[in-house]
């Protein structure tokens, strides 16, 4: 099976820590040159930094916070001027919790730029190299609510749909190109993420967070959360030559817990 990376160019959002950073480590390690999109610039040197290099790869990374697109669209535009990219990461922070009943309008709007419209600017661009290169790798990280909505996640589970339909469609228009694009849906992960929805939905209850955090397990067949390696692994092999002929798809990586065929 052709895992190798080597000589690939990823672009990988969100990649300071979590589930971002793990990708970014992984394709490091399968010999892709990384560039990382972050806001934390002093975390992004750090990471930037420590990647491995097992082909002497020159990582790099770029500022770039996605609740303002243009600022997504400036660091894209100075990267594929650079260097065409075979690996596009689509990821980011997630919406705040809550309730959709209580949802301001306004967060949506939030929600949908930062997931969305950064996406599509992200895509736009890296198009004509990965035709160019009859190889292109287009990887979103959504959430199982695709298939089933969280509690407590209205903005989230709204914007998750519309990401899984905008992928879909795209995946029909660019696959006779060589480029797929997939969907990896993470379930409960052990990250930031996951212990500020623990701490959020214990503080909205009123009881301890382990109280919480035992009805999130009792949902999941596997008896654990997962690990950020464990979703990296996924998109690995969604990156690689090996599943050029896996396209259009949605993979939860959740111990089981989305319990639908
Ligand atoms: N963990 C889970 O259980 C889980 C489950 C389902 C879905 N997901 C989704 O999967 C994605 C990744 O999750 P995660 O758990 O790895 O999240 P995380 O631990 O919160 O990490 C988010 C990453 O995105 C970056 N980021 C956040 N806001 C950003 C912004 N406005 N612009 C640019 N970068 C931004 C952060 O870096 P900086 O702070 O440096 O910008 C960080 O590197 C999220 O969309 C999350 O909602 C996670």
């Amino acid at each position: 099976m052709n895992t190798s990376l080597q000589g690939k160019t990823a672009v990988i959002g969100g990649s300071t820590q979590g589930i971002g950073l793990a990708i970014a480590q992984e394709l490091a390690t399968m010999g892709a040159t990384c560039i990382l999109l972050a806001r934390n610039q002093q975390a992004l040197q750090e990471i930037t930094a420590a990647l491995p290099v097992p082909y002497q790869q020159q990582h790099s990374y770029k500022v770039a916070d996605f609740a303002h697109p243009d600022q997504v669209r400036q660091a894209i535009t100075a990267i594929v001027a650079a260097t065409p990219v075979h690996i596009l990461i689509n990821n980011t922070g997630g919406p705040p919790p809550g309730p959709i009943a209580e949802a301001a309008e306004d967060a949506f709007l939030t929600a949908f730029n930062q997931h969305i419209i950064c996406n599509q600017i992200l895509v736009k661009a890296v198009i004509p190299g990965m035709k160019e290169a009859a190889y292109g790798r287009i990887i979103n990280i959504i959430s199982t609510s695709v298939r089933i909505p969280n509690k407590n996640l209205g903005v989230s589970n709204t914007i998750r749909g519309a990401t899984a339909s905008w992928a879909k469609t795209l995946s029909n228009e660019l696959a006779a190109f060589g480029i797929t694009v997939n969907n990896i849906l993470p379930g409960y992960t052990k990250t930031q993420r996951l212990d500020s929805l623990i701490q959020n939905n214990a503080s909205r209850r009123k009881v301890d967070p382990k109280v919480i955090e035992q009805e999130m397990l009792n949902e999941i067949p596997a008896k654990r959360f997962g690990e950020a390696a464990e979703l990296a692994a996924v998109a690995a092999f969604l990156a690689s030559p090996a599943a050029g002929y896996v396209n259009g798809v949605s993979i939860p990586v959740d111990g089981g817990k989305t319990g639908v065929i």
